[in-house]
């Protein structure tokens, strides 16, 4: 791997700074800590291998060297509106999903509120944390991880839902740094359309499990049973329950699952 073609692949992109690193814990806690050290909007940290990546819900997230993308990008809200926070995973969700669909013709689905499938499994991960000075939103640090090769799957008795990678929906290998900024392009494009009904629409659209009837968890197990039937204009998930009463839960702390 040359870090040469990341920069190269990234050069039409308005991107203030980039920082590779080879190794790294977490590009989400690096980011973090950059941007508390005054980072500017859009700076960039990537790695090809991370030690320590961090998952939602405090789970760890799977990076082995040269065969992942793994990056966080430092967003500075021009109008820091903290309600509009639990729209940014959906923003990385999104650009991944149409990234995939421009370059390689895949069919990528959201798995609520931000996995990304291929063929009814994740193929990537998103995870943004905020950074705050008091009341004040200071950035929010939107952190992407996607499985490019087989090698960046991790062994099915370590995630709880079943993985795939690009490179096994493609049938060919892929360069990581032209998804990269695939998909960097396409977030620096929908960043701006969060309070759209077009950001809604194009996260409805690709929304996995439609019709399906799946099971939500919450973080004290429990569970609520009912037929997905999208999203609302919040992101909030729209089910039918058993007694046909519709009920809306909010981006947090929820697993979903398809009950067939
Ligand atoms: C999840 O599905 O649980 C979210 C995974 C997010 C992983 C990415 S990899 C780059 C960035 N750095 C991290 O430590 N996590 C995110």
């Amino acid at each position: 791997m040359s870090e040469r073609a990341i920069f190269d692949s990234l050069k039409d992109l308005p991107l203030p700074e980039v920082r590779f690193y080879p190794e790294t814990g977490s590009t989400n806690q690096d980011a973090l800590d950059w941007a508390a050290q005054g980072a500017p909007d859009l700076a960039l940290i990537v790695a090809d291998h991370q030690t320590a990546g961090r998952g939602r819900l405090g789970r760890s997230w799977f990076t082995p060297p040269g065969a992942a993308l793994a990056f966080s990008l430092i967003l500075r809200p021009a109008l820091p509106q903290p309600d509009l926070l639990p729209l940014y995973s959906p923003l990385g969700a999104l650009s991944v999903a149409i990234a995939l669909e421009q370059i390689y013709a895949l069919q990528p689905l959201i798995k609520w509120p931000n996995d990304v499938l291929l063929n009814q499994r994740k193929v990537c991960g998103v995870l943004a944390e905020s950074l705050w000075q008091g009341n004040g939103l200071q950035a929010v640090v939107l952190g992407i991880g996607i499985n490019v090769a087989p090698a960046s799957v991790p062994p099915p008795d370590q995630v709880l839902f079943p993985a795939t990678c690009v490179e096994d929906a493609v049938g060919t290998t892929v360069n990581r740094w032209h998804l990269l900024a695939e998909v960097l392009k396409t977030v620096i494009h929908w960043r701006d359309l969060l309070t759209t009904p077009s950001f809604l629409t194009g996260w409805q659209q690709r929304l996995a499990f439609k019709g399906e009837k799946v099971r939500l968890e919450n973080p004290g197990g429990e569970t609520f049973e009912g037929i997905l039937l999208g999203i609302n204009p919040f992101g909030h998930l729209r089910l039918k329950m058993n007694d046909d009463s519709e009920q809306t839960f909010t981006v947090g702390d929820l697993k979903l699952r398809p009950l067939s």
